[in-house]
């Protein structure tokens, strides 16, 4: 069997509904996704039992302070219940040191690496899915990012490199850098926004002290804003071809994304 964790959430919802009968989702409330089980990171306990020899597991939760601990854990329990593969989904650049999720990603891959359990972590870039969350009323989003040309991946084809993981034969752990198919600058990515949805959208760079009291006020980390500064360096900007290579096809455009979700309905 393949359990999927996260199931209730982006890339969980998309990976149940390529994988069908083949998997059970994994949720904190029963009853959230069809063929489930209930089990939280926040009581790893609650997980025991689950695994079988030879199943295998999808890894993924939103971040939270007990994320590393959680993960770690049902890591040590699927490790113990003989579990043949767990796919995991990281960011691109992970590693203990890190600022914000590169660092609690870094160190439950650290862990997942030496758990002699077959592994393979997903390394994306960001998620198209944010660009929705982050236009306000007026078709502006905000960022720190200046001139640094940026990538974005569709979550759903991190979703579609998973099922393909996890359903072929276990092969060589390995970590799999994933990107969308086109790297720009926000300023850019705005115009293609505007093309595909046809109303104005526009990137508002800010300097780092007004976009951090911004993400406060929003009650997310400060930090985040230098985090968005420090791509000056262009390192997201390369891109990879394993989505094709994984999937046989190319990634989405973020045009495409727009066109599907941004787009308001008639
Ligand atoms: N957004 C980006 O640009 C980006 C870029 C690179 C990597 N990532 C990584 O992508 C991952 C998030 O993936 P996503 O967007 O698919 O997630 P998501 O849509 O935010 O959904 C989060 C899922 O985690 C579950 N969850 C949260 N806390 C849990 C707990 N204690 N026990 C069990 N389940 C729990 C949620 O369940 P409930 O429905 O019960 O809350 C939900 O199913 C994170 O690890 C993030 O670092 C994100």
């Amino acid at each position: 069997m393949i359990f999927v964790t996260g199931a209730t959430g982006t890339i969980g919802r998309a990976l149940l509904a390529e994988l069908g009968s083949e998997a059970v989702g994994v949720v904190r409330q029963a009853g959230r996704a069809s063929a489930s089980v209930v089990a939280d990171f926040d009581r790893p306990e609650s997980f025991a039992g689950l695994f079988s020899p030879g199943d295998r597991l999808f890894l993924n939760s939103s971040l939270w302070p007990g994320f590393v601990a959680g993960h770690q854990a049902v890591i040590d329990l699927a490790a113990e219940a003989g579990v043949a593969q767990i796919v995991t989904v990281s960011v691109r650049g992970a590693a203990p040191g890190q600022p914000l999720g590169g660092g609690l990603h870094g160190l439950v891959d650290q862990h997942l690496r030496a758990s002699g359990v077959p592994w393979a972590i997903l390394q994306p870039t960001g998620f198209m899915q944010n660009f929705a969350a982050d236009l306000d009323g007026d078709g502006v989003f905000h960022g720190s990012y200046g001139e640094a040309r940026m990538n974005y991946i569709d979550a759903r084809d991190i979703a579609s490199c998973a099922r393909a993981l996890l359903t072929r034969p276990v092969g060589a752990s390995g970590d799999h850098v994933l990107t969308g198919p086109e790297s720009r600058t926000h300023a850019e990515f705005a115009a293609v926004l505007s093309a595909a949805t046809g109303r104005p959208i526009r990137y508002a760079d800010l300097p780092v002290p007004e976009m951090g009291a911004r993400l406060a006020a929003r009650g997310l980390p400060y930090v985040l804003a230098e985090y968005m500064a420090s791509f000056a360096d262009d390192r997201w900007a390369p891109l990879a071809g394993t989505v094709k290579d994984l999937t046989g096809r190319e990634p989405r455009t973020l045009a495409a994304y727009a066109e599907e979700f941004l787009t308001p309905v008639p």
